[in-house]
């Protein structure tokens, strides 16, 4: 199972790439937003400088809602780095769009997932990643994992390359579930991967061990 970090964060990409289970990053124009990132060369210097910390795969999300102005926008996103994967929202011109970066050897990530039939789509027109949305799901009262689970099924039965990466993942029981159900990759913030780290016992297993040591070194 693959873990990226949904963040643009340059100081938490790199305290998660150094913990050394990181495989890539998410970004959207709402975390580029909250951390203060605009205009077009400031996004794209601040794109450049996430793939100089990790090895591979950066979402970087188009703003473009037609089919043109999505593929020069993913375009220029993709000459940006090799490691650039061109996000893409689910919508009509988005398929073609994911299509079209498909048959010019470019990743995507296809975003905004909210239902099985969207990322069956997504499929058929080639991207590399499909992001459904846990937690904004769950905050209406739909069963996030219940779609993540439906779409590894269907992903299965007809062996589709696209690969199912959960997205609005909040905490570490999401983290969990989706390993679980199969899901390839999860992003979400730093803590939810720490958050793994956790147990009490650990804690009290380690205080004891700690104590021992010194009580016997004669401390
Ligand atoms: O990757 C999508 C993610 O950023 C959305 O998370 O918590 O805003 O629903 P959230």
């Amino acid at each position: 199972m693959k873990f990226f970090i949904d963040t643009a964060n340059l100081d938490e990409i790199r305290e998660a790439y150094e913990l050394g289970v990181l495989d890539g990053v998410t970004t959207n124009p709402s975390l580029m937003a909250k951390g203060g990132i605009s205009g077009d060369e400031k996004v794209k210097a601040h794109y450049k400088s996430i793939c100089d910390i990790v090895d591979d795969k950066v979402s970087a999300e188009v703003i473009a809602t037609d089919f043109e102005g999505m593929v020069k926008e993913g375009l220029a996103l993709a000459k940006i780095d090799d490691k650039i994967v061109v996000k893409i929202p689910i919508i009509r011109d988005g398929l073609k769009a994911l299509k079209y970066f498909h048959s010019e050897g470019i990743r995507t990530n296809c975003t905004l997932i909210f239902s099985a039939g969207q990322a069956l789509l997504a499929a058929k027109a080639g991207a590399s990643y499909v992001s459904p949305f846990i937690g904004r799901l769950d905050d209406i009262s739909y069963d996030g994992m219940e779609l993540i689970a439906q779409i590894v099924h269907i992903y299965q039965n007809y062996n589709y390359e696209t690969e199912v990466l959960a997205a609005s993942v909040r905490h570490s029981m999401h983290l969990l579930k989706c390993a679980e159900v199969g899901a390839d990759v999860v992003t979400c913030p730093l803590k939810v991967i720490t958050g793994l780290l956790k147990h009490p016992l650990t804690d009290s297993g380690l205080a004891t061990f700690l104590a021992d040591h010194a009580k016997a070194a004669g401390k």
